[in-house]
């Protein structure tokens, strides 16, 4: 994370010759002891920091597109010319000096980044919801110069933290807590966003612009941010109180301690963050069983080929799966199944999917038809009310309804938010992104596709280097991919752009 890079490329410093720059083709190289990508589009040159500010992948690897550069690990972006990031890079990167002079371009210093100019908003900010959406929105409002206060309300005891985190790195025991935090409590004193970290929000009000809260007076606010998440699913079967969820920072802290107290764990459900779970408890060398219903984890969302290779990569990793069967009870000691058979468990963790928190939203009389229904500018049916992130259902660039349930989606959506709320008038049209971890495999997938009439692999799924493609009406609705990192992120952007054809010639390679 944030890891250094080392000095690779030309000295900057000294110069290279213009004539090497190709247009929009990031060239990595170093000036003053730092790693440093130059970047040519159109007639400007830019030079920026090299690594993501996320967990710092090499932004030479990404690729350059309407004037940022996008990072090929979680397909964070950066403005060229201030470094400003769309999420999930949390600072911006640096910018630095470029010289041309006689056909040589030279970096020079370090620029300072430029203080925004005090922009008029709303009277106040109210964001229901500390997590991704609603840190983001915090940020963002402040990044574009809002100067008005801004009141953040969480129910989790603890600053906005980095959801994904809990059930990878975290949870396996290679990222320690420091890392968990999005930002530190000195970060939001000094940007002047009050976080309230343990309270409920129990009531909007908005012909009163007002919000209640379990404890401390109401706040009255001129513009508010809904974005109160999912929350997982607790099946109703006896003993079902006894299994762990897993969404907050203590759900996570709870896994580790069990995990340390026993030997054999049990999964109920084959979701993303169930097998995430598996994974890390594998690297806690704990014995572990996933059990769920359906015939292969993830065919529902990835299709079978790459839901026939997770269940393998798993299952190398010492993973046994109980696939076709649903779990009967849980006791204190194990796991009864439909067919009669038990498994021993010394813990159980649940993970079969997550509903959206709607109750707040339905109580306030906003529209709510399986989400919060928000236009493209992410406005709720209510006046001065905003929604994003798990519980925003949103149209699409094709204007189709969708609710997605991913960090990047959030995050871009907690921006988006903010800059509506100060005026701008520009829909939501980011494509959604999202990335999973199993061991040393990532999967990252771009687009949307809820079904498919066919899939297409392009490389080999086998040799974790492919590119799997969805179509549904002969287009193409979404690609997965493993280590295709520049191609995932060009699909991305010719989506983006509407481009189907550009689309369809990166499959082709
Ligand atoms: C363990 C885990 C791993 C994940 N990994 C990935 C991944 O690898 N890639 C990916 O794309 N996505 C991942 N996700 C999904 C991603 O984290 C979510 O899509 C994202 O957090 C949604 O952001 P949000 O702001 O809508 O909600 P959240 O981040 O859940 O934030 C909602 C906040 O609202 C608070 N809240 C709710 N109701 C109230 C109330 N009444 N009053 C006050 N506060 C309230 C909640 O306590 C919470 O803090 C993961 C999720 C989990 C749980
Ligand atoms: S490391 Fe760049 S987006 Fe995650």
């Amino acid at each position: 994370m944030g890891g250094q890079q080392e000095l690779k490329g030309p000295d900057l410093s000294a110069g290279v010759e213009g004539a090497q720059l190709k247009d929009g083709e990031p060239l990595l190289g170093h000036a003053n002891g730092e790693a440093i990508v130059l970047v040519r589009q159109g007639g400007e040159v830019c030079a920026v920091g090299a690594a993501c500010s996320h967990y710092g992948g090499p932004l030479a690897e990404g690729i350059v597109e309407g004037g940022t550069i996008r990072c090929p690990w979680h397909h964070a972006r950066f403005d060229l010319r201030t470094g400003a990031p769309t999420r999930p890079g949390r600072d911006a990167i640096a910018c630095y000096r470029v010289e041309q002079r006689g056909g040589r371009v030279r970096v020079g210093e370090r620029i300072a980044p430029a203080r925004p100019a005090t922009r008029a908003g709303p009277e106040s900010v109210v964001i229901v919801g500390a997590g991704a959406a609603g840190n983001a929105c915090a940020e963002e409002l402040r990044r574009q110069g809002y100067g008005g206060p801004i009141a953040m309300v969480g129910a989790e005891g603890t600053v906005p933290v980095d959801r994904p985190n809990l059930s990878k790195d975290y949870l396996a025991g290679t990222a320690p807590e420091e890392w968990i935090p999005l930002r530190g409590r000195e970060f939001y004193a000094e940007n002047r966003i009050e976080v309230t970290e343990s309270a409920e929000v129990t009531a909007i009000d908005p012909a009163r612009r007002e919000v209640r809260l379990s404890r401390g007076n109401p706040l009255r606010y001129g513009a508010l941010l809904l974005a109160t998440g999912a929350e997982p699913i607790r099946l109703s079967i006896p003993g079902a109180e006894r299994a762990l969820m897993l969404r907050t920072l203590s759900d996570s802290r709870a896994i580790v301690a069990r995990a340390a107290e026993g030997r054999r764990a049990v999964l109920i459900g084959a979701s993303f963050i169930a097998l995430e779970v598996a994974a890390s408890l594998r690297a806690r060398k704990m014995e572990v069983a996933v059990v769920a219903p359906e015939p292969r984890p993830l065919e529902r969302v990835l299709g079978p080929a790459l839901g026939d290779f997770v269940r393998a990569l798993h299952e190398e990793h010492g993973v046994r799966f109980h696939l076709g069967r649903k779990p009967a009870s849980i006791d204190g000691a194990s796991v009864k199944m439909d067919d009669g058979n038990v498994l021993p468990a010394d813990l159980v963790v649940m993970g079969v999917g997550v509903r959206p928190r709607l109750k707040l939203a339905e109580e306030a009389g906003l529209r709510v038809d399986k989400g919060v229904v928000v236009d493209s500018s992410l406005r709720t049916s209510a006046e001065g009310i905003w929604a994003a992130g798990d519980i925003a259902r949103f149209p699409d660039a094709r204007g189709r309804p969708i609710r997605i349930e991913h960090w990047v989606v959030a995050e871009r959506q907690g921006q988006h938010a903010a800059r509506a709320m100060l005026g701008a008038k520009e829909p939501f049209r980011h494509v959604p992104f999202f990335w999973s971890q199993h061991y040393d495999v990532p999967i990252n997938y771009v687009g949307h596709a809820e079904d498919w009439e066919s899939i297409q692999v392009v490389g080999s799924i086998a040799d974790r280097n492919c590119l799997v493609a969805y179509r549904q009406g002969g287009r193409v609705q979404a690609v997965a991919s493993i280590y295709r990192d520049r191609e995932s992120l060009a699909i991305e952007a010719a989506m983006e752009r509407g481009d189907e054809g550009g689309v369809e010639a990166l499959l082709r390679g």
